[in-house]
């Protein structure tokens, strides 16, 4: 090994500039700094894997695709576990979930406590238009000159669209009316479908769409 003192680095200005020029090299590689040069790694580990490129052809699968279908029935983790709960449609799409979902009513610790949990979201989210009562005579159409009519909650079709419907409304809002589904929780726009129900049924207490259906689902 090379060794230099203070005295011989002295006594030697050429072997000295000989060292500073190998240090001054052996820091010019060090990590951070940019070079156009191939990285020398003495220890390569897993530095370099076998591996496909996105959408290359692989011999190792009969179908010839490196990028394997997803195995039926995968759920994403941010996905909808049940999809009624989180659309409203019945299980095919086909027509409106008619009732809350049973899971939804079990889960919030039963119907009347899913009905007074509605109750407070309806008084947060829904009575500054649609008024405590669901007459539509809210601070925001009182205030708005008429710009903005909500309808009545009571009136003969809303009280017949099924609870999907209703979820749906609240979720995705309609033409002049907000949507819920982001600052309100799924279980929550729920309550507060059974809370309208509650509030129709007070005013026309007949059959709705939930009660023919024999409660929950
Ligand atoms: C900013 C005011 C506003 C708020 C808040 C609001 N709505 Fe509405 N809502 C409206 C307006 C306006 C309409 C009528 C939309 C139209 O037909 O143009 C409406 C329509 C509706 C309808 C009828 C939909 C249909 O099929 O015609 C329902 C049901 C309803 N709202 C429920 C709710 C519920 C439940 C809440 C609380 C989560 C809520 N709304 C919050 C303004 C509001």
């Amino acid at each position: 090994m090379l060794k230099i003192d203070r005295k011989t680095r002295m006594q030697h200005p050429i072997a000295s500039a000989v060292v500073s020029a190998i240090l001054l090299a052996a820091l010019g590689g060090c990590q951070g700094t940019p070079t156009d040069e191939t990285p020398i790694i003495p220890i390569r580990n897993m530095f370099q894997q076998p591996r496909y490129n996105p959408q290359a052809h692989s011999d190792f699968f009969a179908d010839g695709r490196t990028m394997r279908p997803l195995p039926e029935g995968t759920v994403a983790r941010e996905m909808a576990a049940d999809p009624v709960t989180e659309t409203g449609w019945s299980d095919a799409r086909q027509s409106w979930a008619l009732t809350v979902p049973g899971a939804v009513v079990r889960e919030q610790g039963g119907m009347e406590a899913l009905v007074s949990r509605g109750q407070e979201r309806y008084g947060i989210y829904c009575t500054p238009c649609h008024g405590v009562s669901g007459e539509g005579d809210g601070m925001v159409p009182t205030r708005a000159g008429g710009a903005i009519r909500p309808p009545t909650l009571h009136d003969e079709r809303l009280r017949h669209i099924p609870d999907g419907q209703l979820f749906a409304t609240i979720s995705h809002g309609i033409r002049n009316m907000p949507a819920y589904d982001h600052n309100v929780p799924t279980a929550d726009r729920w309550a507060i479908v059974s809370y309208v129900r509650a509030l129709q049924l007070s005013q026309h207490p007949e059959p709705t769409a939930m009660n023919l259906a024999g409660g929950t689902r």
